[in-house]
Formats: C-alpha cells, structure tokens, sequence
C-alpha cells in the first residue's frame, strides 16, 4: 500500500496494518538525544561525517533551529540515507487544494464568537494532504512567526511523500488511527493521540480505518516544547518519557514518487525517482513525536477555585517574549473536580490571547450543546465566552460532591494573536449562524439585598 500501489485498502489490509501499527517499536522521550539504525553497523560511532559513512550511506545534517542558537533549544539531526535529498529535480507549482497560509489578510478580522460544524465528507479518494482545509491564522510564514488552524478529512492513503518548510505539524486525530511514515521512522497514532512532525520531515499519511478526521496547528514559529513546570515541581503534566520518537524504518523503492513540498506558503510537487523516505539511520533531536493526551498529569486544585487553563499545557512554542507563547496547545482531559465553594466549569473571561477550541470526544464541561467532535469554535482576543447559560444554571446550583469529568477529551490552540479567516472558513456551510444564543437568556440575578 504504501509503495505506490492503490491507496484504497481492503478492511483486511486495513486490519493487518493495524496490527503492525499497534506492534511498532519506539524511543521514549521528548527533546533529547536519539539514535536508531534499521540495520546494525549504519550509524557512525564517534562523528557525525566520515569520510565514508557506514553500508555506503550518505550523511546529511537537517537543522531545526540556527546552529547558533542556545543548546538547550537547538535540534538537529543526523540522517544516514541511501540516496541524499538534494538528489531530486525540480520542485514545480502545483494546486494548493484548500490549503493557505499566513498572512490571513483576505477577510476582515472578526471579533465575533465563531463556531463551526465538522468538515463535511470529502471526495472520493481524498488523502490526508487533499483533505487539509484551512479555517484561519496569524502571522506571516515568511517570518517564521504565527500559527495556521488546519482540520482534515480524508479517505485514502497517501501515495506521494510531504513536508512542510514553512512550519511544524501537531497532527490531532478526532477519528481514524493513521501510520505516519516519516523520513525518521514509523509513528502510529489513534485519536486521542497526537502526532508532532517537525519541520521539513517528509512523511506520507496512511489511514487505518475508512475515514480520518482532526485538526492540524501548523506552528511557523519556534518548535513546540514541553513548558517549565515552575512551583509543580519534577514531574507532571506531559511527562517527557510519554512521548514516542520512531525507530529507524526505511524504504528502498526505486521508481517514481511524488514529493510535495510546502514553501511560504504554496505547493511545489517533484517526481523523484525513489523514495525520499530511504534514512536506514539517524541520531539527533529534531525528530517526530507521538503522544497519547490520556497520559497527560492533569493539575488543578485540591481547595477551591480552579486555576488557569495554562496548567493544562501539553506543549508550548515560545515566542521572544518570555511566557509569551506564539502557540499553546492546551488539553482538557478526564479529571476529578473537587473545588469547595466554587463555580467549577470555565469561568466567564476575556482574554488578550486567542482561542481555537476543538473536541476529539464526547462532550465539553462548558458547553452542552452543539460543540461537537470533529467541530471548532473561535474566541478571538479579547471576546467575552465562557459556559452556555444551561451550564450556568446547572453548575450554579449543582450539589458541590467531589465529580469525575471523563467523558470528553477537548483541546486548544492559543495563540499570541487574533486568528483571522480564510474566505473558504468565512463562507463555509458548516459555520455556525446561531453561536451567539448560547449565551442569550442568561438572567439578571442582582439584587442589592
Ligand atoms: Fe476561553
């Protein structure tokens, strides 16, 4: 399937690839050192360049930050491939599909509250690049500085390879299980998984079910990195050991292979003659990630009043300000709330940061209805939200026991500024039109004694 055979797969196929999805191999780890060889003897020891590498490879550096940069941020790796990447021709324009890029100057920017419904079903042998449809950001892709909100929707398998020169791809899966097969190695993720491919990694999508759903933050500036835990302490929150690097896995296919390349903002498609996906070995720490937000440490508090939702930061990507994120990915799972005499869903706010909310399932403790898995809203800077006046209601007068929250895993990209539309979100059917009465019939209960 994944060697340029048809992308649409038998339910048997499906099944065994499952299962050697589910039996992959991994490194365990976020940020540091990794180093993997598919076959025993490929990884130099000692120095990253000899004068001939091992088997016959070719080593090849691929840098995520400047060289220069301090060491604890700096990521790099060291690939060991069969053939070298600037072995390829010409990149040429090909069709953005639904895909844009900042800066998102084509709508005027809404401070309105905005929710929208799933993507609706896409074509008939959509893959996971052709289903990427782009609801808005901020930024400009040029600066390496901003964010894009993605979802996608597809039903086939990708044959061609992509990367992404312009950002960082967190992949959040909200239905379907996909194999990701990167340059670095094979990385399996389920919804409630996510997938972190780090810039200008070449990888393919490939589905394991008949549909896959989710959301994608194409992060243009400084790489993701788990947050400073302060007062918490060691250990908490996303625990570095959860994450999941790939093992060394590579394809030696001759033959011709469409390789998509995304560059400030636009598609540039090449047809090599093999597979760029051929790195028998690598080392370094500029590598894709899985992780499953259900090992998330979730924080909050044993007395009363909740804290703010930072303390539910999976990954940060700083900007130059400190504490000042270009993006937040934030998420909200299963947790016990216990606080005494306090109001316990999200409280009422308005905030300078910008909030894109989406729901991977069940439901969310602030809204009960019409935020659905799959759907998205907006709460752009400065916009007043928090619960629907049901969930005021409900939790104003709710019987104050310690209570399980488990049955929604919902999640949010924040982000330092307000994301603007692209005209497809702007326009889009599935754009909610009533979003505003959630908050309507909220009663006045003021009285001065
Ligand atoms: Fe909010």
């Amino acid at each position: 399937m994944s060697d340029g055979g048809t992308a649409r797969a038998s339910a048997f196929e499906r099944g065994e690839a499952r299962k050697a999805a589910e039996g992959l191999g991994h490194l365990s780890g976020f940020g540091n050192e990794h180093s993997s060889e598919a076959v025993p003897g490929a990884l130099p020891e000692g120095r990253n360049s000899p004068q001939r590498a091992p088997l016959g490879l070719y080593a090849e550096q691929l840098s995520g930050t400047a060289f220069t940069e301090p060491r604890a941020h700096n990521r790099r790796s060291w690939l060991y491939r069969i053939r070298p990447s600037a072995a390829h021709p010409a990149f040429t324009r090909t069709g953005n599909g639904a895909i844009r890029s900042a800066p998102f100057n084509q709508t005027v920017p809404d401070p309105n509250r905005l929710r929208w419904s799933p993507l609706p079903a896409p074509a008939e042998g959509t893959d996971f690049l052709a289903g990427l449809w782009t609801l808005g950001g901020n930024g400009d892709v040029a600066q390496r500085a901003g964010m894009a909100v993605h979802l996608y929707h597809a039903n086939a398998s990708m044959d061609r390879v992509f990367s992404d020169a312009d950002g960082e791809l967190l992949i959040v899966p909200e239905e379907g299980g996909l194999v990701l097969r990167t340059e670095f190695g094979l990385l399996h993720v389920e919804p409630g998984h996510i997938a972190l491919i780090p810039r200008g990694v070449r990888f393919r999508v490939e589905l394991l079910d008949d549909v896959a759903r989710g959301y994608v933050c194409e992060n243009y500036g400084a790489a993701f990195r788990l947050p400073d835990l302060g007062p918490i302490g060691a250990n908490g929150l996303a625990n570095a050991r959860d994450f999941r690097a790939p093992v060394a896995a590579y394809e030696d296919v001759e033959g011709p292979v469409e390789v998509v390349n995304k560059f400030c903002g636009n598609l540039w498609s090449a047809t090599y003659d093999h597979s760029p996906l051929d790195v028998v070995a690598w080392h370094g720490n500029h590598v894709p990630y899985a992780y499953d937000l259900r090992r998330f440490n979730v924080m909050g508090t044993i007395s009363y009043d909740h804290p703010d939702p930072s303390v539910f930061t999976v990954l940060t990507a700083p900007s130059d300000t400190p504490g000042l994120a270009g993006v937040d990915f934030v998420v909200f799972a299963p947790r016990w709330l216990v606080g005494e005499d306090t109001f316990r869903p999200p409280y009422f706010h308005r905030n300078v940061m910008s909030e894109y909310m989406g729901l991977i399932e069940g439901a969310y403790d602030a809204k009960a209805e019409g935020f659905v898995p799959g759907g998205g809203s907006l709460h752009n800077m400065m916009s007043a939200h928090g619960p629907d006046r049901e969930t005021f209601e409900k939790a104003s007068a709710a019987e104050l026991r310690p209570q399980k929250i488990d049955d929604g895993l919902a999640f949010m990209f924040e982000t330092r500024w307000p994301v603007s539309l692209t005209p497809q979100a702007a326009r889009a059917e599935h754009l909610q039109q009533r979003y505003d009465d959630v908050w309507q019939g909220l009663e006045r209960h003021f009285r001065t004694m």
